[in-house]
C-alpha cells in the first residue's frame, strides 16, 4: 500500500472509531475532567493570552475550544475528521467566538481561508496523523509571525527506573505488546514542529498511576483500538480492563505522564 492510500485508510479508520465514541468519550470527560485539565495544563505550559485566536486540530467534541473560550475569553476554530463528534460538539459548545467544523487537519486551507491565527493547538491529537509533517506545514501557514503551534502527546506510563508499564501490563496479561500504539511517535511530532518553528520547548505533566482513569480512559472505543487491534469493541473493552488491572502493585511508584511540545512561528526563520 503506498503512503497516500494508507494515509486515507488510517483516516477513514479514525473517524470510524471516533464516530462510534462520542457517548463513552462524553461519559469519560464528565466524569474525570481529563481533556478540559490537560488542555488547560498545556496553555499554562505555553502561556496562552485572553483573548487569543485559536485553531484546534482534532478537537473532538469542543472541550478544549470551550474551556479555552470560557476561561481565557478564545476565540476558537475547531476542525475534526469525525462528524458526530462535531455534532455533538455543536450542541456542548454554546458560546459565540466558537466555531467547529468537520474537515482534516492536514487539509486545512478550505476551512481556514487566509485566517491567521494566535495559536494552532492539537489536544491528545497530533499522534493519530499519518503525515504529521503535511499538518505541522498547514497549520504553520495559518498561524501569524510569532504565533505558536503546540501539542500535548499519548500518555507514557512509568514505573520505577522508567520501566514502561505499558510493557508490564501486557507481559502480566499474556497478550502481545501492540506493534503500534500510536500513528506518529512523540520524536516525529517533534522533529516536524522543529523543522518549521523557532523556540522550541518540551513540557510534562505528571500524576500518578490511576488503575480506573486508565481503565475508563481506554474503554472509549477509539482508545482501546489501539491497543488490542482487530479486536470487536466489547472484547477490546474486557481485555482493557483487566490489562491495567494487573497493575495494581505499582500504584506507589507509577506514574502517567503526559508529554506537550511547543514551538513559535519567526518570520525571520520563513525569509532564510
Ligand atoms: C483523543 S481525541 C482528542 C479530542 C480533543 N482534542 C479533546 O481534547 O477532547 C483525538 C481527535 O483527533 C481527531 N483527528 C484525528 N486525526 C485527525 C485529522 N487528520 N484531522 C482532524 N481531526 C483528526 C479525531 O477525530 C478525534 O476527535
Amino acid at each position: 500500500m503506498n503512503a497516500e492510500a494508507f494515509n486515507t485508510k488510517v483516516k477513514r479508520n479514525v473517524a470510524h472509531n471516533f464516530d462510534q465514541s462520542i457517548r463513552l468519550y462524553r461519559e469519560f470527560e464528565d466524569k474525570h475532567g481529563f481533556f478540559e485539565a490537560l488542555t488547560m495544563k498545556m496553555a499554562e505550559a505555553i502561556g496562552i493570552e485572553e483573548h487569543a485566536s485559536v485553531l484546534d486540530i482534532g478537537c473532538g467534541y469542543g472541550v478544549s475550544a470551550c474551556a479555552l473560550h470560557e476561561r481565557l475569553g478564545c476565540r476558537v476554530l475547531g476542525v475534526d475528521l469525525s462528524p458526530e463528534m462535531i455534532a455533538a460538539g455543536r450542541s456542548y459548545c454554546q458560546g459565540e467566538g466558537i466555531e467547529l467544523c468537520v474537515g482534516d487537519g492536514e487539509n486545512l486551507s478550505s476551512l481556514v481561508e487566509d485566517h491567521s491565527f494566535d495559536y494552532a493547538l492539537y489536544n491528545a491529537s497530533i499522534f493519530i496523523f499519518p503525515d504529521v509533517s503535511r499538518t505541522i506545514a498547514e497549520s504553520h501557514r495559518h498561524l501569524r509571525d510569532g504565533g505558536k503551534i503546540a501539542f500535548s502527546f499519548y500518555p507514557q506510563l512509568l514505573g520505577e527506573d522508567d520501566a514502561d508499564l505499558f510493557e508490564l501490563a501486557f507481559e502480566r496479561l499474556g497478550e502481545p505488546l501492540p506493534r503500534f500504539r500510536v500513528i506518529t511517535g512523540y520524536a516525529k511530532a517533534a522533529a516536524a514542529l522543529e523543522s518549521r518553528c523557532v523556540d522550541i520547548g518540551h513540557h510534562r505533566w505528571v500524576r500518578p498511576l490511576d488503575i480506573e482513569f486508565l481503565q475508563d480512559f481506554f474503554s472509549i472505543p477509539a482508545q482501546s483500538a489501539s491497543l488490542f487491534p482487530g479486536r470487536g469493541y466489547e472484547e477490546r473493552r474486557e481485555l482493557s480492563l483487566r490489562l491495567f488491572g494487573t497493575l495494581g502493585d505499582q500504584t506507589k511508584t507509577g506514574r502517567i505522564v503526559w508529554r506537550m511540545a511547543e514551538g513559535a512561528k519567526s518570520g525571520a526563520a520563513l525569509r532564510q
